[in-house]
């Protein structure tokens, strides 16, 4: 049988990566939990902001939880936007907002290194059982481009490429992620053999 596994978040982008590449685990999203609350991510890192989602929806079921938190740093803004990629545009932001923030603060500017990074934590029963980290690096375009992903993917192009993680397509992204990378320590954990294996 397969290993149940709820991923602790409402981006249902990321459910669908963790689904394609941890594929022999049923992995759930949030609907598999009744009336899951809006976790705060009140934390200054990664690692703080996973515990608090994997811990908080842990104690709402007796399946495993699975929490993902992750974002983009980029050199030359002192590793910003990291923690607070998903509001870098403010709280009433998007990803297109997001995304012309971003080239608006690295216009003019030739350094443009970058990573996603992603840390995942493991729970059950409000215990952490154990926590991961990916991450990818690349650089930032002057442009967006690309239909596929989500977030700043239209404009990270990862090391070794000059298309975009938009336009390099879900299993070329899928292959080499933050999240990816994250999931091979998870995979590794529950035992599990992961899709590319
Ligand atoms: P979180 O939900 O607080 O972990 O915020 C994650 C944010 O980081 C997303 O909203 C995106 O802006 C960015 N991000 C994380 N992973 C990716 C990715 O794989 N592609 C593009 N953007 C990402």
């Amino acid at each position: 049988m397969k290993q149940r596994l709820i991923v602790a978040t409402r981006n249902a982008h990321k459910v669908e990566e963790i689904r394609a590449i941890l594929s022999a685990c049923e992995v759930l999203d949030l609907s598999a939990v009744s009336d899951p609350p809006e976790v705060e991510e009140t934390g200054t890192t990664f690692l703080e902001n996973a515990t608090l989602k994997a811990v908080a929806i842990s104690c709402l079921t007796d399946a495993l939880v699975l929490s993902d938190d992750s974002g983009l740093e980029v050199d030359s803004l002192g590793g910003e936007p990291g923690v607070y990629s998903s509001r870098y545009a403010g709280e009433d932001g998007n990803d297109s907002l997001n995304n012309e923030k971003l080239l608006r603060e690295l216009s003019g500017r030739n350094e443009r290194t970058a990573r996603f990074r992603c840390v995942m934590v493991l729970a059950r029963s409000g215990e952490v059982l154990a926590h991961f980290s990916g991450a990818v690096e690349g650089r930032i375009l002057q442009i967006a481009r690309g239909e596929g992903g989500f977030g700043y993917d239209p404009l990270f192009a990862p090391e070794g490429y000059e298309m975009s993680f938009a336009e390099l397509g879900e299993e070329i992204k899928n292959g080499m992620s933050h999240r990816s990378r994250a999931l091979e320590g998870v995979a590794e954990w529950l035992g599990q053999p992961r899709e590319t294996d």
